[in-house]
């Protein structure tokens, strides 16, 4: 692989930034450069000293844009590519017309690997470097998936949802049937190149409580796994739970009695939680997602993300496609500024960038690897263009400071925002604009 010197403005973040002036917590270099080779940052540092040490390498002008790590997106559903803006009314009713019948055609290896490579697509042009998937139920999909990641040298994390009842026939597994194939796709896959895999139950609708003990199972087999699943994203749906498992507390009981929480667990929506909920949530360091698109396309609700934090969690950010309406994490903040707005808290852009790179990738516990711009780290990166259409060209005009710069692209943001997007130090978008 050619050995690369990449020149922009470099950011990149080293903590999570306090205040809307938190100068501290990031590195910013105007004139920057990285050296990237072997899929890795090698260095990064001022243009005029990378150039010496360049010693030969390609170089590739990014200026004027902006070097980052690439996007995380730690919430969203690989077979609901062709679901996204699907007229309906909210969650339960969106996935029985839609959702579950459409999951039914990835049972079709070939149709899986179809769409997988163009979900890798979206993901790229998207600037979306890294993220943690939900599967169909189906072992094919999770297979396709993971090839399609293999092949691509990405870093990504998924699995095949678990789900025995309450789904069309075409998209039920058993308990049993569940755990062998996560079991078989754990052995092939996790921690084999960049892949990481996320035991699945989808959500206690349409899990019984025996499948829920088996992913229990799963989960303290496999330690270094990651867990996913959906809570308290509708009251329709908290309603239903409290009625297919009685004995639990509330819902996150579901999870919690079946030993799924702790840091590795990542809770979809979280947006109707009671105290006791909370606490424990906290207590076992789970990480709630922000889903801010879906939320409101579904008309879920409000993501209180201010009381969550109150508590020490740490909260994730993600797109939720195809409840979600967009792949591109910018217009993910664009939505998640205007729903904290609305509960009057407020996402400055520091943080928001902060959030979608170095802060997702701390929630997965991968920020050594991924979400900065660090020596060492993999060579996954967004070069992002704040002027790329016209009306952002229009609104840069007055722009005097990198945080207005940042705010620009964290509201009118989306894929033309995204110049190019590495992958491992490999250019992805064959039309680069440079
Ligand atoms: N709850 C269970 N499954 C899903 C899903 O596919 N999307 C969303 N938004 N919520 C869910
Ligand atoms: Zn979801």
């Amino acid at each position: 692989m050619t050995r690369k010197l990449l020149r922009g403005r470099v950011l990149s973040f080293r903590a999570e930034p306090q205040t809307p002036d938190d100068t501290q917590s990031f590195d910013y270099i105007e004139d920057g450069a990285l050296i990237i080779s072997g899929g890795k940052i090698e260095a990064v540092g001022p243009y005029a000293n990378l150039r010496l040490q360049a010693n030969g390498a390609k170089e590739v002008d990014h200026r004027p844009h902006i070097l980052m790590a690439g996007f995380i997106d730690t919430h969203i559903h690989f077979p609901q590519v062709q679901v996204v803006a699907s007229w309906a009314e909210q969650l339960l009713d969106w996935l029985n017309t839609y959702t579950f019948p459409e999951e039914t055609r990835y049972a079709d290896a070939a149709h899986a690997r179809a769409m997988a490579s163009r979900f890798y697509d979206q993901l790229l042009d998207h600037g979306t470097t890294t993220a943690m998937a939900y599967c169909s139920v189906h072992k094919t999909s999770a297979e396709a998936y993971f090839e399609e990641a293999a092949k691509r040298n990405m870093c990504m994390i998924g699995g095949k949802v678990l789900m025995d009842r309450n789904a069309p026939d075409g998209l039920l597994d058993t308990p049993q049937s569940g755990y062998d194939d996560s079991k078989a796709l754990i052995e092939k896959w996790h921690g084999v190149g960049r892949a990481h895999y996320a035991i699945t139950p989808r959500f206690a609708i349409t899990s019984t409580p025996e499948q829920m003990e088996m992913a229990g199972v799963l989960a303290a087999e496999h330690r270094t796994c990651f867990v996913q699943t959906h809570l308290s994203e509708n009251h329709d749906e908290i309603a239903y739970t409290a009625e297919l498992y009685p004995q639990a507390r509330d819902y996150l009981d579901v999870y919690e009695s079946h030993g799924l929480l702790g840091p590795k667990m990542f809770l979809g929506h979280s947006i109707h939680l009671k105290d006791r909920e909370i606490g424990v949530i906290a207590e076992t360091g789970s990480h709630p997602v922000f889903c801010p698109t879906s939320n409101l396309f579904l008309g879920s609700g409000l993501f209180d993300d201010a009381k969550l934090r109150k508590h020490g969690i740490v909260n994730a950010i993600a797109t939720d496609i195809g409840g979600g309406t967009s792949y591109s994490m910018l217009q993910t903040l664009n939505e998640g500024y205007k729903i904290l707005q609305l509960q009057r808290q407020r996402m400055h852009a520091f943080r928001a960038f902060y959030w979608i790179t170095r802060g997702n990738a701390v929630t997965l516990g991968l920020q050594d690897k991924i979400g900065t711009l660090d020596e060492g780290s993999d060579a996954d990166i967004v070069v992002l263009n704040s002027s790329a259409t016209p009306a952002m060209a229009l609104r840069a005009e007055r722009i005097t400071t990198l945080a207005e710069e940042l705010f620009l692209m964290q509201i009118m943001g989306d894929d033309r925002t995204i110049a190019q997007t590495y992958v491992a130090g490999v250019a992805q978008k064959k039309k680069a604009v440079i």
